[in-house]
């Protein structure tokens, strides 16, 4: 009897004990914030409108406002990872992060090595110059320097057309260093996502032309390969996509630039 009467005591009072523990950690909203699992996102914050630092140093933009999104959906808290572009593939192969959002566009080559969400933007390619060059088509750039980011699909994209136009690619490995280069008339034109150059033709006053020579794929999420998040995530995407959220970043972000 008294033995019971033992036991039955300390089982109610683990049962306080967790009844307790359970409500500190409750948010004011009743969410357990602080035990939420964390998700952790890479991205190469040079490429405005879905990628950037603003004046107070934060990162912001579509893809930083989707991953909340998706965050938010899955129960995750976001921590967000800087790094350079070139070095995003690497990070997800050696599982230092479980996602990229950079714009990244969802290459045959790039699916060898890492797993794509279903796509969520497209953009097309552009060529940049300074407003009075006469580098107006792609022909032109013969004897030219184009400036591309290391690691992107325009990198690829300029070795394939060397192939029939003799100009000097050069790689670099920020998004911003690109414009500053070609303001300071170290090269001749940058080669761009479209949706990031139409942005800079109006901040800077430059000129630009579309390329004629390739359809890119779009930009999707990227995981190591087999990530059991995936599926979580095209989930979550496709409900944002139901509900107009992802409408509604596009029209926040992208409305001019499309
Ligand atoms: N869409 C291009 C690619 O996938 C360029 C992306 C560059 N992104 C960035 N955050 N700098 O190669």
């Amino acid at each position: 009897m008294k033995k019971t009467f033992l036991f039955l005591t300390i089982i109610f009072s683990l049962v306080v004990m967790a009844a307790c523990g359970q409500s500190n950690k409750d948010g004011a909203n009743g969410e357990k914030s602080s035990d939420k699992k964390v998700l952790t996102m890479a991205t190469s914050a040079d490429f405005a409108p879905f990628e950037s630092r603003n004046p107070s140093g934060d990162i912001e933009g579509f893809d930083i406002d989707l991953a909340n999104a998706i965050a938010d959906e899955l129960g995750y808290k976001l921590e967000i990872k800087d790094m350079k572009f070139d070095g995003l593939i690497g990070a997800l192969q050696a599982k230092r992060v479980d996602m990229v959002l950079a714009g990244m566009s969802a290459t045959e080559k790039r699916k060898k090595n890492v797993d794509f969400s279903t796509e969520y933007n497209r953009s097309g390619e552009m060529f940049i110059t300074l407003k009075d060059s006469n580098i107006k088509t792609v022909d032109d750039l013969k004897g030219k320097t184009l400036g591309v980011q290391l690691g992107t699909i325009q990198e690829e994209g300029a070795k394939e057309l060397q192939k029939k136009i003799n100009f000097t690619a050069k790689p670099l490995d920020n998004a911003t260093t690109l414009i500053q280069e070609l303001l300071t008339k170290r090269i001749d034109a940058a080669y761009l996502d479209k949706s990031v150059a139409t942005g800079y033709i109006k901040e800077q006053n430059l000129a630009g032309f579309d390329d004629p020579t390739s359809s890119s794929p779009g930009m999707a999420i990227a995981f190591p390969k087999g990530s059991a998040l995936v599926k979580d995530v095209n989930k979550a995407l496709d409900k944002l996509e139901q509900n107009g959220k992802l409408q509604e970043l596009k029209d926040k972000w992208l409305k001019d630039q499309q």
